[in-house]
């Protein structure tokens, strides 16, 4: 006994049709932890992108207050809510980019290590999930600590069967968009112009800015590069500290997921030449995670570059960095596998 659909059902149902029709094409997308301080601002901006055709707002909390709100926007996306786990597989099922911005934040004086505890639960609970309704889709791990939280949902998919490297990524563009701000800041130049290679992970000495690598081709002296690179591995410290105890990075993190997000979206459409770093399964190190530029693709991660030529500076900062990154790969590792 089928009921006819309701005013706002038939509202989606025309939408969707006529986007059925439409010559773009649209991805469906959900946003899990949508309510949060990054949640709201990320599902604000994919809202406004045109390549989300449908997109999911999970939550445990306040999932349909932030819907309805969102929902009112004028762009085509149509926006669906869903609340606690018993909706979680309506939240995920049919979908082709899965963001995970669900988790607690840090407060001053606390590493993103120190998030695991709870944290790495969410993760895997939210992974279990996708594995069983969205096991194609491309993931994009927000959630802290990412050098431990991407290992966890990489267990989680091998344990399900399910997993492909190539969908799995951490994101680390935050640390780019700092990365461009600040050297952009010391060049005097508009940040848009400024592209920095950040490498390694993302937490203080995993993130290894390559500033030999910097474009446009720029020299800088050691105390702008000792500045540099301590700004950029503290940025999220900064920001917490600032917030003294109302949470981490959110708005400039929300911004960064979304130009991270639409860059997997037109790697699927089939753009080309779409690079972004970012924290995924590669074998640029001996380490079996590793942040570098990727080219993503229509199947995800399709080619993983090389780190290129390094100076003596970040040579340094790499052994430190792989020194940090394989414990915390190893803790996210074992927490599946325990
Ligand atoms: P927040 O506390 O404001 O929001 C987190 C949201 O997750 C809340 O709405 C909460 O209800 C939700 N949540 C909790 N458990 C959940 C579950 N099981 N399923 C679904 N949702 C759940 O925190 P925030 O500031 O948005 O930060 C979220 C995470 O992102 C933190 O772990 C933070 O450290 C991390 N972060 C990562 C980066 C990065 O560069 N990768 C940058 C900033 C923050
Ligand atoms: C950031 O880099 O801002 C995030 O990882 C949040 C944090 O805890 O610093």
């Amino acid at each position: 006994h089928l009921q006819p659909p309701n005013d706002s059902q038939m509202g989606d149902l025309r939408r969707e049709n006529c986007r059925a029709k439409g010559a773009s094409g649209g991805f469906k997308v959900a946003v899990l932890g949508a309510a949060g301080g990054i949640g709201q601002p990320l599902a604000m901006l994919m809202k406004m992108n045109p390549l989300v055709s449908v997109l999911h707002l999970y939550d445990v909390v306040n999932a349909p207050g932030v819907t309805a709100d969102i929902s009112h926007m004028d762009t085509s996306a149509v926006v669906r809510g869903f609340l606690g786990q018993q909706q979680l597989e309506d939240a995920l099922t049919g979908m082709d980019l899965v963001i995970i911005p669900a988790g607690v934040p840090r407060k001053p004086g606390m590493t993103r290590d120190d998030l695991f505890n709870i944290n790495a639960g969410i993760v895997k609970t939210l992974c279990e999930g996708i594995a069983k309704c969205c096991p194609k889709a491309i993931v994009n791990v927000i959630s802290n600590p990412v050098n431990s939280t991407v290992p966890i949902a990489a267990e989680v998919f091998k344990k399900a069967g399910t997993y492909e490297p190539k969908r799995l990524l951490g994101v680390t563009m935050l640390d780019v968009v700092r990365a461009n701000t600040f050297v952009a800041e010391v060049l005097g130049l508009d940040p848009r112009e400024v592209d920095v290679p950040v490498v390694g992970g993302h937490a203080g000495v995993t993130i290894l800015p390559l500033l030999s690598q910097v474009k446009p081709s720029s020299s800088f002296t050691p105390k702008e590069i000792d500045y540099l690179t301590d700004r950029i591995q503290n940025g999220g410290t900064e920001v917490v500290e600032a917030k003294a105890g109302a949470g981490s990075a959110t708005l400039s993190m929300a911004y960064s997921a979304v130009k991270f997000a639409d860059a997997c979206l037109r790697g699927l459409r089939g753009d080309a030449g779409i690079v972004q770093c970012a924290y995924v399964a590669s074998e640029v190190t001996e380490l079996p995670f590793f942040a570098s530029k990727v080219c993503l693709g229509r199947t995800g991660v399709e080619e993983i570059h090389p780190l290129g030529p390094l100076n003596e500076y970040e040579r340094t900062g790499l052994e430190k960095a792989k020194k940090e990154l394989a414990g915390s790969i190893q803790k996210g590792v074992s927490f599946i596998r325990k």
